[in-house]
């Protein structure tokens, strides 16, 4: 009796695709040439990919002209995904993918017009945030539109030993919630949250300082986006500190900018970095779809 091939088993021992890393002259960041993410990709090839995500933390694979399912089918490899809270945002037919865009079609937005407004790691509010997001462009503006991403395990290295010693046992509250309001209030598209929406993203604590589960480096994990506090503080101290935290977190010295290329997916480490938006002009056409795969409970 012979065994059918999985497909699975089949991608595995799929043949070499010939692809090069270069990494970015930069602090964090390497472009991925050559590899196409809609052929299969064995497990070799899967395992370099994986080693300089690690190693660098955001990948940008190169024009990838790939259909919606391509994309959702490279990003699973890494793990479940996760399905967000704004499924006003979610792509037709595709719940895995939420829109990020500034466009309006009959005055409706299609997409989350401000993601990333703020520094931030995203779903840090879950208890199980993300381990990575994989953001794919379909329209790019003519300027603006660029993306930052800040290296927290060098923002960690670099802090004083007094300051490590005093927040290593700290924790942090994390909500969704924190800055939507206010974000709401300039951009009214933003949708009215339900009450199911509301209890779906219900603050979560989380250590100050993690411990990347895979390279074991310590990593700082608060953000300007949905940190609210620190645990057991009085509030006066607790802002100070985190004020004091955030603007040393995204030092020029940590930072790579990332100005988009077209058809370019970048795969960055939730675990490892936070990142922002550097923002689009009004008049300018911005679309780009994102997929979010599952992490672990930060410890
Ligand atoms: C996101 C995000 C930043 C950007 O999609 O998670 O923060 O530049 N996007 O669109
Ligand atoms: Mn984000």
């Amino acid at each position: 009796m012979t065994a059918a091939l999985s497909p699975e088993a089949t991608t595995r021992d799929a043949p070499p695709q010939p692809f090069d890393i270069r990494p970015f002259d930069a602090p964090v960041g390497a472009e991925v040439v050559g590899l196409d993410i809609s052929k299969p990709i064995n497990d070799a090839d899967f395992a370099r990919i994986h080693r300089a995500h690690l190693d660098h933390h955001v990948l940008v694979f190169r024009d990838q002209q790939v259909s919606p399912a391509d994309h959702i089918a490279f990003s699973r490899r890494f793990g479940p995904l996760e399905i967000h809270v704004l499924h006003q945002f979610h792509l037709e037919g595709y719940p895995e993918i939420l829109i990020v865009s500034n466009i309006k079609e009959n005055g409706e937005p299609i997409g989350l017009g401000d993601a990333g407004a703020y520094w931030h790691s995203d779903i840090s509010y879950k208890e199980k945030p993300s381990l990575g997001s994989l953001l794919h462009a379909q329209e790019l503006p003519g300027e603006g539109g660029d993306t930052l991403f800040a290296d927290q395990h060098l923002a960690w290295e670099a802090l004083s030993p007094e300051m490590q010693a005093r927040i290593l046992p700290l924790r942090a509250e994390h909500s969704y919630l924190a800055k939507y309001e206010e974000l709401r209030a300039k951009n009214p598209w933003r949708p009215k949250l339900s009450q199911a929406q509301i209890d779906e993203v219900a603050p979560a604590v989380q250590p100050v300082v993690r411990t990347h589960p895979e390279t074991g480096r310590k990593a700082l994990f608060v953000s300007e986006h949905f940190t609210t506090r620190i645990v057991g503080l009085p509030k006066e101290e607790s802002d100070a500190l985190l004020a004091e935290l955030f603007a040393h977190s995204v030092r020029p010295e940590f930072v790579y900018r990332h100005h988009w290329a077209p058809h370019d997916l970048v795969f960055w480490d939730n675990r490892s970095l936070m990142h922002l938006a550097a923002g689009t002009p009004d008049s300018e056409r911005r679309k780009l779809y994102r997929t979010t795969v599952e992490g672990d409970v930060p410890f």
